[in-house]
């Protein structure tokens, strides 16, 4: 079968923007462009199309989440995944198959991060494995697609 336009929507919460510079001892070194291709890259060899969408504010991914046309989600929700109600409505409401990423173990780190309000509405959450953490996503992903 051929793949649609895009399959799915790849899409980065605050401050990752800051990738390459911010706190590199928890985040690496890689930026998110460097992520994004990486990304391109092994869509390519899955046969995935990729679009890939990065915002600081939280009315802007909502309204992404919505607008989506892609048959599921890769998200990292960054600082939102601990208290955002309202992009875990969006997502619950727009009914996507998603997977929530992390590049750090969030489970390792302040308590405050221990929770995500979002993992309950997504198929599973993966995180602590840098930028692989988003490959991994992206396999399960294709995987449950079944692409
Ligand atoms: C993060 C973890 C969050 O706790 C943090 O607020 C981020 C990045 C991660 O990818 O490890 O912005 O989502």
């Amino acid at each position: 079968m051929e793949p649609n336009l895009t399959d799915i929507l790849v899409l980065h919460g605050p401050n990752l923007n800051l990738l390459g510079t911010r706190e590199p001892d928890v985040y690496g070194r890689e930026t998110l462009t460097d992520i994004d291709a990486m990304l391109a890259e092994h869509a390519r060899e899955l046969q995935v199309q990729l679009r890939c969408v990065q915002s600081n504010h939280e009315g802007e991914l909502i309204d992404a989440i919505h607008g989506a046309k892609e048959r599921a989600l890769l998200f990292n929700p960054g600082a939102f995944t601990h208290y955002s109600i309202a992009l875990r409505d969006a997502v619950a409401a727009k009914g996507l198959p998603a997977v929530e990423v992390h590049l750090s173990n969030v489970h390792a780190r302040e308590e405050f991060r221990h929770r995500s309000v979002i993992a309950p509405v997504c198929l599973g959450q993966i995180a602590g494995f840098g930028s692989y953490s988003y490959v991994v996503g992206l396999v399960a992903l294709a995987h449950h697609l079944e692409l």
